[in-house]
């Protein structure tokens, strides 16, 4: 293998632009030619594909977001689009890929290795933290602290005023981030897809908590099934039914995805990125490096996408019972 690609796709996440600094530099010191390709899987399709040098990558361990930029592809899930997408790379000369992204990243990369070949290897990067086959994906360390960091501040004005906030994290199917800025900041109650909420259970616990608490907060993942915080805030408000209450809602949105990466995102970026490429020397054609126990691991693509990472049990019941 003498030339290799990188992208990134989906939903940036702080970390990536290590994670491509790591691509690079790796592959430049183990003498291959390497290729950035802007926009993701558009680009891929569009031919924006430029040979990067290790001074390409200076300056950019420390910032959020994605120098090669991010896209969503409608035409990467089109037989016409990936064909465009193989004759750009076959074009350039390219044997070999590393895909940073999330789940949407890596069921086209699996399908594009299906139908072409190309080997292919995955960094996981999505605030989420919602895939197999990693502790933790690059950009979740960051979020979690950019929205612990909202709380604390939120409760500071909560406390003022005696109200009961309901804050909504991101995390379309996950509740990782829920979790763990719901256990940094204290908060009384957390909202999670993975699980049902019943409603009368936070509305007995805030109840319960006016005993002994002013303020509330209680931190609702987007995608959690009883509807996102406004909706859930509402059907709190009517079944609580009591006017010396005062209700708000906060939805932190995409600061969670931006911002400069902490040291552990930087840290666990560049590792990736240095053995998705140490990875596809080896032969590895399918799968996502990730960090499992301390220890780099590949897992085919299948199994990152088609297995379920499931939230830390502890974690739960920390939260159960910090919050009496
Ligand atoms: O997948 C990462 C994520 O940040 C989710 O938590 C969120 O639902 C989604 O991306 C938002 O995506 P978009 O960039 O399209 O608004």
């Amino acid at each position: 293998m003498k030339k290799i690609a990188v992208f990134t796709s989906g939903g940036d996440s702080p970390g990536m632009n290590a994670c491509v600094r790591a691509v690079v530099r790796t592959a430049i010191f183990k003498g291959l030619e390497v290729y950035g390709i802007y926009r993701g899987y558009e680009g891929m399709i569009d031919g924006e594909i430029k040979r990067l040098q290790s001074h390409s990558v200076s300056n950019i361990v420390q910032r959020g977001g994605t120098v090669l930029k991010s896209a969503r592809s409608m035409e990467f899930k089109t037989p016409e689009g990936r064909k465009k997408a193989y004759d750009n790379l076959i074009a350039h000369g390219i044997e070999g890929l590393v895909a940073i992204g999330g789940d949407g990243t890596f069921t086209g990369a699996k399908l594009f290795f299906e139908e072409y070949g190309i080997p292919t290897i995955g960094c996981p990067g999505t605030i989420d933290n919602d895939l197999y086959g990693t502790d933790y994906t690059i950009g979740f360390d960051t979020a979690v602290n950019t929205a612990l960091e909202a709380i604390d501040k939120i409760r500071d004005t909560a406390a003022a005023h005696d109200r009961i906030f309901f804050i909504e994290v991101m995390g379309r199917d996950a509740g990782f981030i829920a979790v763990e800025s719901g256990i940094g900041g204290g908060a009384e109650f957390v909202m999670v897809p993975e699980t049902k909420t019943n409603l009368d259970d936070v509305v007995k616990s805030l109840k319960n908590l006016r005993k002994t608490k002013s303020s509330s907060i209680i931190v609702v993942a987007e995608g959690d099934e009883a509807g996102n915080a406004q909706t859930v805030m509402e059907k709190v408000k009517a079944k609580l039914n009591d006017p010396t209450k005062d209700f708000k809602v906060t939805t932190l949105g995409h600061i969670q995805r931006g911002g400069n990466p902490t040291a552990r995102d930087r840290v666990l970026a560049s590792r990736c990125g240095m053995s998705a490429v140490e990875g596809l020397l080896a032969g590895h054609q399918f799968h996502m490096a990730g960090v499992v126990n301390q220890q780099v691991v590949f897992t085919p693509f299948a199994d990152c996408i088609g297995k379920t990472k499931h939230l830390i049990e502890d974690h739960l019941k920390l939260m159960k019972i910090l919050s009496i």
